[in-house]
């Protein structure tokens, strides 16, 4: 597929600037934001941006939408969604290229981005059958006590540009289902992305005659992101995006005693054991590492070798990191692409060169590669203990090594840091395996034994502690945050009866 038949697919105009916009999206006068291709530099097409009216006028149809969508019955919601995902399987592959160029990871990658999508909208769909809420015996004779999930409201969609499409599904789908409506505002690196899904949704929208369910607002952070964050009609707001982001949305949004659920940085960690099998963990190592160049909030950072076995998993590593393909997303073959961004590039440049100042050696990789575009060469780092990079999350493939006498040690190390998303230990020893998953192992949200850090299953709660901001998003119970939760004591028994044996008579 070309851009021009991608970019078609989804109604969006590259020649013209503004008219992609839907009607009530962005007026004629507001800011223009241009999308670019990482790969190239290049303009791939422009999107006019929200300003303050626009976004009155979204989130007044969100919040009008959810006075209607909250009294249709949940199985009903999930036919909406369930022809969402059949929908998103008819765009698989036009969203997965779109994905890739605008995003730049690798082509398989992002039809596994549309993939999570179709998969959130299936497990959504089941979920419309399983709200439940449990019943109680009441104290008190003749007395029925139960608790219900009732919808909460429009829901805020703030989602990052590394998986510009999945995680906004992991939310949106769940929200439709449990009966709130969806404002999103994506990262302003992938309006397009953005766009292209608002345009399925409006035409499933549109099948079913309704309206208002999924909304979309692109538009800055400061200027359109605060305002969804200060919203008292929003009474809750998914974020994804860094730390020092997250703590300031965390604080606004509490202030105004509305729901957060934060999905903030990652600093993960892959522990391999002498027992381990090494090619596996090498090539998990390098899934997680070089990925989406390094650009998930799952990626791995930091790899935590036994010293017995410490020279051999870096060899190999450096080997495989000398194969590793790097260039256009799209080709076959590719297995890495470009960073997002020309600032990201300036970002990893700045990591290594405080490696370096800390006496970190660079074992592979390093530069920028001399080609239009952003990319970079994957990069290992000889890492110690003491070095303070190392302990923040740079968005990029940097990895550092660090070798370690035993368990204890490992993990110590592995939980010394401030994020807490993702982990793993690569081994075939049950002690070592139990231990890392005790309460006295792994601090994550997450916790893999011979499955690298990345690549999670949609089934499970996603997310991760201490400064990763504590929220779980996508399967198990995480639909419960979008609901609010009611307890309801109905008294048969024709007689006012007070609990804990209190008399009140008169
Ligand atoms: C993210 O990087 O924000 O587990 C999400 C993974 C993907 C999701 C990553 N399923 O790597």
């Amino acid at each position: 597929m070309t851009t021009e038949e991608i970019l078609r697919t989804f109604d969006i105009q590259p020649s013209n600037p503004g008219a992609y916009a839907m009607g009530w999206l962005a007026s004629a006068e507001s800011r223009e934001l241009t999308s670019l291709n990482p790969a190239t530099g290049a303009v791939i097409a422009s999107v006019r941006q929200a300003d303050a009216a626009t976004y009155e006028r979204v989130a007044a149809t969100a919040a009008g939408a959810f006075t209607w969508w909250r009294m249709v019955p949940a199985p009903k919601r999930g036919e909406v969604v369930n022809a969402l995902g059949n929908a998103l399987r008819a765009h698989k592959e036009a969203l997965g290229r779109l994905v890739s160029l605008e995003m730049g990871k690798v082509l398989s990658e992002g039809l596994g981005e549309v993939q999570e999508m179709i998969d959130m909208c299936d497990f959504a769909v089941g979920l419309s059958r399983q709200l439940y809420g449990l019943s109680m015996h009441s104290e008190r004779p003749r007395h029925r006590m139960y608790e219900q999930w009732q919808p909460l409201g429009p829901v805020g969609v703030i989602s990052s540009f590394n998986f510009p499409v999945a995680v906004w599904s992991w939310n949106a789908a769940i929200a439709a289902v449990c009966g709130d409506t969806v404002i999103w505002k994506p990262s302003s690196h992938t309006p397009l992305t953005a766009l292209a899904v608002q345009h399925i949704c409006n035409h499933v929208m549109a099948r079913f005659e309704i309206d208002g369910v999924f909304n979309l607002v692109v538009g800055s952070g400061r200027e359109v992101g605060q305002r969804l964050v200060d919203d008292p009609r929003v009474p809750l707001v998914s974020f994804t995006g860094s730390t020092n982001q997250g703590r300031n949305v965390a604080r606004s949004i509490a202030s105004r005693f509305g729901r957060s659920i934060l999905e903030l940085g990652g600093n993960n960690a892959i522990i391999v054991m002498p027992d381990a099998d090494v090619d596996m963990a090498v090539r998990a190592a390098l899934f997680a590492a070089v990925g989406t160049a390094g650009q998930r909030c799952t990626s791995l950072r930091r790899l935590i070798v036994h010293e017995s076995v410490a020279d051999r998993v870096v060899a190999k590593l450096v080997k495989a990191y000398g194969t590793v393909r790097i260039g256009d997303p799209q080709q076959r073959g590719i297995l890495m692409g470009p960073l997002v961004s020309e600032e990201a590039v300036g970002d990893m440049m700045a990591a290594l060169d405080k490696v370096r100042a800390e006496g970190g050696k660079i074992l592979s990789g390093g530069n920028r590669l001399d080609r239009p575009g952003f990319f970079v060469e994957p990069t290992i780092v000889q890492a110690h203990k003491e070095m303070k990079i190392a302990e923040e999350e740079t968005f990029a493939p940097v990895l550092y090594v660090y070798s370690v006498a035993n368990i204890e040690e490992a993990i110590a190390l592995q939980n010394s840091v401030k994020q807490g998303l993702s982990s793993a230990i690569f081994t075939s020893n049950l002690f070592s395996a139990e231990r890392f998953l005790s309460p006295e192992g792994s601090d994550c949200g997450i916790a893999n034994v011979n499955i690298g850090t990345s690549g999670a299953e949609i089934g499970g709660a996603f997310g991760g502690e201490k400064e990763t901001g504590g929220g779980r998003e996508a399967g198990s119970d995480s639909w419960k945050q979008y609901m609010r939760r009611q307890t309801c004591t109905i008294n048969y028994s024709g007689d006012l009866q007070l609990a804990q044996g209190v008399k009140f008579e008169v």
